[in-house]
Parts: structure tokens; C-alpha cells; sequence
């Protein structure tokens, strides 16, 4: 442990001591969720964060950052992902009646430069002919050559990554596996007990003990449900109950479950599975 904490680097451990550690909003009942994380970036290796949507992954590396004192540059990739959404544009300024040419760093680009985290959401939703200019960036060499204007970039050393996949999300694709190898995985899936609780005292509207309560042993018979197939995974998402509890502060609970989780879905029998569990919990 004593060998580990030696690579960290002076600066993370400096600004730790300085300011008191902020509190993880992310809550799991797997403590190596958070722990582990938090050990990968301090080595300075690259987090990929695998697991359904609404698990907490964003909230996860948005806790990671504070928690490391840094700023955090996110991208959101999709199959429109390019090399100038990653690394920046050439745009024409005028000054004193002339035109110039400006390059606008793009969000690794800053990353880099500064020192920040790099959050890369949805990293297998981008194309993957456009990913592989990161991988100087993202091993042992931490440079870039950016081919849009020339630049070679090395990266200030807190220079981190942050990757996040969705799992079973239609639109995505398998990882390129060069890629792939640079990263440390952590898989979350979502939170299935008391940790449920405080995250809906700590995120929600909701402040009503009783329905609390019912929300958070319904949402148990979801995760159990989406486990054994009879619903989709998404459908037990922690984003949909946190939804749900804050509807149910203003309407009535089942129009609340309609609108955060029923009528997002297609099939019926799953409808009728999810209404039926809510009528045990809330009549
Ligand atoms: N384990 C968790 N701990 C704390 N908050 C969570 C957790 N899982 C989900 N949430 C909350 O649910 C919502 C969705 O989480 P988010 O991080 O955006 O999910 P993801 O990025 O995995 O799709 C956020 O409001 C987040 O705070
Ligand atoms: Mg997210």
C-alpha cells in the first residue's frame, strides 16, 4: 500500500491535505467501486468506467475530480465524433482589418495542456477510425501529434483520462481492442441496497420518510426483476427512480411511475410487470 501511494503524484497528494476530502455523492454497496477508481487515477492510469446508463458513472467521475482537486473536460462521443470534436478547428479572426487564423484547442487538446481530467462519455458511440490518434496520448508516451495543424502536444503530467461505455446500448460498438488495452476497467452496476436510500435522501426532492421507504424496496424488486430477465436493465436505472421520487413530490406516485419509467418502454408484459411490483409497494 505504502509502495502505491509513493507514485501518487506531490501535487494530488498536496492539494488532498490541503482541502478536506469533498464527500462522494456516488454510493454503492461495492466499495471497490469508488476505492479502486480513485487508486487507478492516482497512479496515473487510464479509467474506463463500464455499466448501464443512469449507474452513476458521470456522478462517479465528477466525484473523482473533486476529490483529486482537478477540472474535468468532458466530450460526449457519438457517431458524429470527429477529429475536430476531439482536437479543434481552424476558425478566421479579424484584427486590425486583417484576417487571421486561429486554431481552437479542442477538449483533449485543453485536457492535455492543462492538466485536467479528460472524461470521454460514451467512448464505444464514436467511430473507430477516429479514436486511434489518441492512444500516444493515452499510454506510457502521453503526447499527441495533432494532424490538423502540426503540434506536437505533451501532456502536463496530471494529465488524466476518464472513459466511460454503456453496455448493451443499441448504436454502440466493441471497443478497439489497441484501445481497450490502455484502460483499467471498473464495472458499476446499479446500486441495489441501503445505499439506494441515502442517495435518494441526498439527491431527491423527496423527503417524505414512508414513500422513501417504498420507493426504495420497489426499485429492490426492479433490480432483482431486471436480473432475471423479466424487464429490460434499464428500466431498474437509478436515474429513472430519482426521477420518479421527484415527480412524486408534486403528482400523484403511479402517474409518476408512468411518466419516469413505464412509458419509456414498448412491451406491454413488461409494463405489467413493473406496474404490478409498484401496486405491492404503494397500495
Ligand atoms: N451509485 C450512485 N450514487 C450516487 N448517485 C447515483 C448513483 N447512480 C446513479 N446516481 C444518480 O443518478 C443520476 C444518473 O447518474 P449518471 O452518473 O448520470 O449515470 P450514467 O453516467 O452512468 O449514465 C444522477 O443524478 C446520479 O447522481
Ligand atoms: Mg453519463
Amino acid at each position: 500500500m505504502i509502495q502505491e501511494k509513493s507514485a501518487v503524484s506531490t501535487k494530488h497528494t498536496l492539494k488532498m491535505q490541503m482541502n478536506k476530502m469533498p464527500e462522494f455523492k456516488f454510493k454503492h454497496e461495492d466499495e471497490s467501486i469508488r476505492s479502486d477508481s480513485l487508486d487507478i487515477l492516482k497512479l496515473g492510469k487510464n479509467l474506463l468506467l463500464k455499466g448501464p446508463t443512469g449507474a452513476g458513472k458521470t456522478r462517479l467521475a465528477d466525484d473523482l475530480a473533486a476529490n483529486l482537486g482537478q477540472d474535468m473536460v468532458s466530450i460526449n462521443c457519438s457517431v458524429d465524433t470527429d477529429m475536430e470534436a476531439l482536437l479543434g478547428f481552424k476558425t478566421i479572426e479579424y484584427k486590425e482589418g486583417k484576417q487571421e487564423i486561429l486554431f481552437v484547442d479542442g477538449p483533449v487538446v485543453r485536457a492535455m495542456k492543462n492538466g485536467c481530467i479528460l472524461y470521454i462519455d460514451e467512448i464505444n458511440m464514436a467511430k473507430p477510425e477516429v479514436l486511434p490518434i489518441l492512444n500516444a496520448a493515452l499510454d506510457y508516451r502521453r503526447t499527441l501529434t495533432n494532424p490538423l495543424t502540426g503540434e506536437e502536444i505533451t501532456a502536463d503530467g496530471d494529465f488524466l483520462v476518464i472513459a466511460a461505455v454503456n453496455i448493451g446500448y443499441a448504436g454502440t460498438m466493441p471497443m478497439n481492442e489497441a484501445l481497450l488495452n490502455r484502460f483499467n476497467i471498473v464495472e458499476i452496476d446499479y446500486v441495489a441496497d441501503e445505499a439506494l436510500l441515502e442517495i435518494l435522501q441526498n439527491q431527491s426532492l423527496q423527503d417524505d420518510k414512508a414513500v422513501l421507504k417504498q420507493l426504495t424496496d420497489f426499485h429492490k424488486d426492479l433490480v432483482t426483476m431486471a436480473r432475471q430477465g423479466q424487464i429490460s436493465k434499464e428500466s431498474s436505472s437509478v436515474r429513472s427512480l430519482l426521477d420518479l421520487s421527484d415527480l412524486s413530490t408534486m403528482i400523484p406516485t403511479e402517474r409518476a411511475l408512468k411518466r419516469a419509467v413505464i412509458d419509456k418502454l414498448d412491451n406491454e408484459q413488461e409494463k405489467t410487470a413493473i406496474y404490478n411490483a409498484f401496486k405491492l409497494h404503494f397500495e
